[in-house]
C-alpha cells in the first residue's frame, strides 16, 4: 500500500542543476579556478555549506577561509542562484512531472515535496506546482541533510503516514539513501549508477503511472 510519494525537487521535478552549477561555477572562477561539470555531479543532493566545502576542496583550498567567510560566499553563490530560479517558468518542469503529480493524486494518495534546498519554495511558486503538494519539507526546515532520514520522516508525518507506506523520488545517492535509512522504498529518477541503491529506478516521468509504479514495487 502507498500513502505518500515524497518527492525530491531538484532534478526530479524541475532542472535546476544546472542552475546550481552555473553559480557554483562563477563562484569558483572568482576563487581563481574552473569548476567543471564532472565534479558537479558530486554537488546534487547536498546542502549549500556541504557543496561549497566539496567546491573549495576541488580547487585546493579546504581551510583556507573561516567560517564567516564561507559563510559569506555561500550567500554569494545563493544570490547568484535565486537570479536564475527567479525567472523560471512552468516550462521548466521536466516531461511528465505534472501529470503523474495528478495520477498519485487521483489515486488518493498524498504528496509531499523533500527537499534540501532552502529556494524549495521559491521554485515551487515561480513554476506553477506549489498546489500539487500536501505537505512541503524545504531545507529551512530541518536540522541535518540528506543522507539524513530527517526531510523525508517529516513529509510522512505531516501527509499522516508511516514510513513503510512512503515513496521516494530522488535523482541523488544522498536521498536513496536518506529514504533507506526512514525505512522508506524509493524510485530512483534518472540513467545514473549512483542510484542502484533504490527499490526501482526509472529514467524519468514521461510514461509513468501509479499503476506501474505499484506493479514494480510488488515484485
Ligand atoms: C538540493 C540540490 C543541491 C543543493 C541543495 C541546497 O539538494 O540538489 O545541489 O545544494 O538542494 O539548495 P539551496 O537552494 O538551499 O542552496
Ligand atoms: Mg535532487
Amino acid at each position: 500500500m502507498i500513502s505518500t510519494c515524497i518527492f525530491d525537487l531538484d532534478g526530479v521535478l524541475v532542472d535546476t542543476a544546472k542552475y546550481h552549477y552555473l553559480a557554483w561555477r562563477k563562484l569558483a572562477s572568482q576563487l581563481g579556478f574552473d569548476f567543471t561539470e564532472r565534479r558537479n555531479e558530486a554537488l546534487k543532493g547536498v546542502s549549500r555549506m556541504a557543496s561549497l566545502d566539496i567546491l573549495l576542496s576541488a580547487g585546493g583550498m579546504a581551510d583556507r577561509f573561516t567560517a564567516a567567510e564561507k559563510q559569506e560566499m555561500a550567500a554569494r553563490k545563493n544570490g547568484w542562484y535565486v537570479d536564475y530560479v527567479s525567472r523560471m517558468t512552468p516550462d521548466e518542469i521536466l516531461p511528465g512531472v505534472v501529470r503523474f503529480l495528478e495520477d498519485v493524486r487521483r489515486a488518493g494518495i498524498k504528496t509531499a515535496l523533500g527537499s534540501a534546498s532552502r529556494n524549495a519554495p521559491l521554485i515551487l511558486e515561480r513554476t506553477g506546482i506549489a498546489g500539487y503538494f500536501d505537505a512541503v519539507v524545504d531545507g529551512g526546515m530541518v536540522s541535518t541533510a540528506k543522507p539524513d532520514p530527517q526531510v523525508f520522516l517529516m513529509g510522512a508525518e505531516l501527509t499522516g503516514a508511516e514510513p513503510a507506506a512512503c515513496v521516494v523520488f530522488e535523482d541523488a545517492e544522498a536521498g536513496i539513501e536518506a529514504a533507506a535509512r526512514a525505512g522508506m522504498r524509493s524510485v530512483g529518477v534518472g540513467t545514473s549508477k549512483a542510484l542502484s541503491r533504490a527499490t526501482t529506478i526509472i529514467p524519468g516521468f514521461e510514461t509513468f503511472t501509479v499503476n506501474e509504479l505499484t506493479q514494480r514495487l510488488e515484485q
